[in-house]
């Protein structure tokens, strides 16, 4: 008999259909993933794919992107729950009401938003990217949303060069993590290198070692030798690093930095999506080619500057 990855292999191969995995997904998911990794990443991945179909185990916002970069393929969010708090936190009214109060500054969104909250903005950028699109813009001032820490972190990595107005959206799973946290993991783990996402609240990256995107805390631990690394963002990074560097030792800073949207998805629900081709994403004409601007602005920007990504 085969087993459920066996037959989700096979099913791909049917289908034509590839997964996108984020690197926050429970670690089973990595058995029938084509490409893991952080949300440009697999940005990048569904646009250069030749599937006539993707799976994206991940949360809507990513399947929304995978779609906007990829309008002739069949984009599947296993399960529909995956959605993210922190780009549920601004809809278009409240980001029009955010524009009007600051007229005429361009508006950077973070990929964590919806495609309709894209289809308003300049330019998109990941927490991979963020630092390069905003000082890449131009501008001397930029609107940043949903995550006003994100926001914060990029105009205090250019040295306040460029002022940075903030929506105030947060990521519920990262700002789980307090100043003291930090202290106390120093505490019982005083040679472990402390690696946060800028996700996290101001106060914990500036205690960080270093602070970066998934990406970026990934290619630290690749790129240094050190013996101890204490992570501080969702659970599914910190997992995948004590699987793949045996030789070095990994705390998660508190066990509760899950994100529970992204955990929805198992290899059932991958298997239910392939055989029944659901939950499709679609999303009307001018809203894509409104979001795909946005997009595109962003890969424009990173494509001539190096910087970062
Ligand atoms: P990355 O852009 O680093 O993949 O992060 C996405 C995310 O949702 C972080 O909470
Ligand atoms: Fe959204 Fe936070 Fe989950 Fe990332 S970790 S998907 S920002 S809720």
């Amino acid at each position: 008999m085969n087993t459920l990855v066996e037959k989700i292999k096979a099913l791909k191969e049917e289908k034509n259909a590839v997964v996108l995995a984020h690197c926050y997904q429970n670690i089973e998911v990595d058995q029938v993933a084509d490409f893991v990794g952080d949300s440009l990443y697999l940005s990048r991945m569904a646009k250069d794919t030749n599937a006539d179909m993707i799976i994206f185990a991940g949360v809507s916002f990513m399947a929304e992107t995978a779609k906007l970069l990829s309008p002739e393929k069949k984009v599947l969010l296993p399960r529909l729950e995956s959605g993210c708090f922190m780009a549920d936190m601004i809809n278009v009214e409240q980001l029009k009401q955010f524009k009007a109060m600051h007229p005429n500054i361009p508006a950077v969104c973070y990929v964590n938003s919806t495609a309709a909250i894209k289809a308003e903005c300049d330019v998109c950028c990941t927490s991979s990217n963020a630092v390069n699109v905003v000082k890449n813009l131009g501008a001397n001032e930029v609107l940043f949303l949903p995550d006003t820490y994100l926001g914060k972190w990029v105009e205090a990595k250019l040295g306040g060069k460029v002022k940075v107005t903030t929506y105030n959206g947060f990521c519920p799973t990262h700002l789980r993590l307090r100043p003291e946290d930090i202290e106390a993991s120093r505490n019982a783990h005083p040679k472990s290198k402390i690696l946060a996402h800028p996700e996290c609240h101001g106060k914990v990256c500036e205690l960080a070692d270093f602070v970066g995107s998934t990406k970026e805390i990934m290619d630290y631990v690749q790129n240094t030798s050190f013996k101890e690394y204490t992570i501080a963002t969702e659970k599914g990074v910190y997992d995948r690093l004590k699987r793949d560097y045996k030789d070095k030792t990994f705390y998660l800073l508190k066990d509760t930095l899950v994100c529970q949207n992204m955990k929805w998805n198992s290899l059932d629900d991958i298997y239910n999506a392939l055989l029944r081709e659901e939950h499709e994403i679609t999303l009307d004409e001018s809203t894509s080619e409104r979001a795909m601007a946005c997009i595109n602005k962003m890969f424009e920007i990173t494509s001539k500057n190096t910087l970062g990504v």
